[in-house]
């Protein structure tokens, strides 16, 4: 199954695909492995910092042998790539899906080049996904910060625009903004469900995907689903469960052999990874 098959798939049947960030072999490795152990279809995403971290070359080579091993639907994916060059080289390497991220740009550049992105892309049988309204937040612990500091809903996505840039663009996958910021904060996500209804009304045939996927309640993301979200990335929640995990593992043993310490580490990020496979109604999907 191509890419387009894969969401066609999740869209008609009322699911979503996961789509998990990873920027070492380790997190992949935790990502792929849930996803095998689920019979589950997965998005693997790096963005531009983490692509720069591990290399597309490399990218493409891991999912290669992942798929043959696992026999899952994979879809390597670039997340927020910030320029044409980027998109260009991913596909040219052999990425599977490409999110071109013009959103701080002026609109017409914007337009400009995500109709760029999506002709190449095209030829290659490969869907684009863009963005208008940028997400705001980061995909960090935001320990100390209420979530309402990033949802602005000035900000939020129009569906009117929405579907003038998608008409101007042609892209497959719209990305919204309402009230998804990336990041984990102290307090939950609230997101706009009656907001995403409406961007749904207004652009029956794409697929819509949610970013900032960390920290919203397991009720919204059914919801969303139910609305015709096919795409949920998540990261920050991966990152915490690596990063605690890993602080516990080599504060309380002297290790020092790396591929005895990881296992844990995997462990600890394949069960989130799991977790939200099962919320996203993709098990037994593959
Ligand atoms: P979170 O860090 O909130 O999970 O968001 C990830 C994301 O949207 C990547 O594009």
């Amino acid at each position: 199954m191509n890419t387009f098959e894969i969401l066609e798939k999740a869209k008609k049947e009322g699911y979503a695909i996961g789509a998990f960030n990873a920027a070492n072999i380790e997190t992949l490795k935790a990502i792929v492995q849930a996803a095998g152990k689920l019979r589950s279809p997965v998005i693997i995403e790096a963005s531009d910092g983490e692509v720069k971290y591990i290399g597309k070359k490399q990218l493409v080579s891991l999912i290669k042998i992942y798929k043959e091993e696992y026999n899952i639907p994979i879809v390597l994916n670039l997340d927020h790539a910030p320029t044409f060059e980027s998109c260009k080289e991913a596909i040219i390497e052999g990425f599977d899906y490409i999110h071109f991220d013009g959103s701080q740009l002026p609109n017409e550049e914007n337009v400009e080049i995500t109709k760029r992105v999506v002709e190449l892309a095209h030829q290659n049988q490969i869907p684009v996904e863009g963005e208008i309204d940028h997400i705001q937040g980061s995909s960090a612990y935001h320990k100390d910060e209420d979530v309402k500091k990033e949802q602005k809903e000035e900000l939020y996505t129009n569906p009117q625009k929405a579907l003038e840039f998608v008409n101007e663009t042609s892209v497959d996958t719209f990305a919204s903004f309402i009230g998804n910021a990336h990041g984990l904060y102290s307090t939950e996500k609230k997101i706009d469900l009656n907001l995403l209804s409406k961007i749904r009304e207004a652009l029956p045939n794409k697929f819509l995907s949610l970013h900032g996927g960390s920290g919203i309640p397991d009720h919204d993301i059914k919801e969303a689903i139910k609305l015709g979200i096919v795409k949920i990335n998540v990261n920050s929640e991966l990152r915490v469960a690596f990063h605690d995990k890993l602080k516990e593992v080599i504060n309380t043993s002297d290790e020092i052999a790396v591929y005895k310490i990881m296992p844990e580490v995997i462990d600890a990020v394949s069960a989130v990874v799991e977790r939200k496979i099962k919320l996203f109604g993709s098990e037994g999907k593959a």
